[in-house]
């Protein structure tokens, strides 16, 4: 299956995309989690896109299709890949038909996640990742490790995202509305998109997701 994940930040869809990703059997690929392996390993790409995303900005189309692109053509994702976080503006959903056409395959699925405003802001500040792999992801109150500060897949260090203060929350979330919302429209025009609410549980959201998938 080729699916795409949307929905504002901290709707919780790297969440579900390591849930739905090992259901379905395809690999999960984020391009937030690009990125901040780039920012860590401390590569040209990592350096080019870190002033953006402190700044709640999306990272500009010449560097993240093509690094899109390139993982979208990775061994694993032949037969097929969640995509979270890709596309987010509407030049990005064009150039993935393009990517997907040269390929002679499509879209299966945009799973839409819906949470309000104020839930969002409660999940993101209280959003702990760990330093090893930002894909492992906890909430200091609603899905705590085991133990305080430490991941519960690899033992790394948790800590709080750069771009999870206040003020660049609220400009992730101008951009969301303005520049993502609208792939929301194109991919409805083509009968692709399915929506749930992502209130809930993690465990309730992934078993509704799944249905919404199978139909
Ligand atoms: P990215 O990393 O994609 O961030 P985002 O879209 O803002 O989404 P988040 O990672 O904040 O949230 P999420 O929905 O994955 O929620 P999570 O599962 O963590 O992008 C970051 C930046 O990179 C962008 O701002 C941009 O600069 C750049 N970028 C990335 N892609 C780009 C692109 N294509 N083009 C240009 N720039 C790009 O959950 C949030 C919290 O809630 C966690 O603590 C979790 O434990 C908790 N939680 C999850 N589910 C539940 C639940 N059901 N109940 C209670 N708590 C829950
Ligand atoms: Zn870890």
């Amino acid at each position: 299956m080729r699916i795409v994940l949307v929905g504002p930040p901290g709707a919780g869809k790297g969440t579900q995309a390591a849930y739905l990703a090992k259901n379905l059997d395809i690999p999960h690929i984020s391009t937030g989690d690009l990125f901040r392996a780039n920012i860590s390993q401390g590569t040209a790409l990592g350096v080019e896109a870190q002033s953006y995303m402190k700044a709640g900005q999306l990272v500009p189309d010449s560097v993240t299709i093509g690094m899109a692109q390139d993982r979208m053509e990775q061994p694993d994702a032949v037969n097929g890949f969640l995509l979270d976080g890709f596309p987010r503006n509407l030049a990005q959903a064009e150039a993935l038909d393009e990517i997907l056409k040269e390929g002679g395959v499509q879209l299966d699925a945009v799973l839409d996640l819906e949470v309000p405003e104020d839930e969002v802001v409660k999940r993101i500040a209280g959003r702990r990742i760990c330093r090893n792999d930002s894909s492992h992801v906890f909430h200091a109150i609603y899905n705590a490790p085991a133990v305080e500060g430490v991941c519960d897949v690899c033992g790394g260090e948790l800590y709080q995202r750069e771009d999870d203060s206040e003020e660049t929350v609220r400009k992730r979330l101008e951009v969301y509305h303005t520049e993502t919302e609208p792939i929301i429209d194109y991919y409805r025009a083509q009968g692709l998109v399915v929506t749930i609410s992502a209130l809930g549980k993690v465990d309730e959201v992934t078993a509704k997701a799944m249905d919404a998938l199978k139909k």
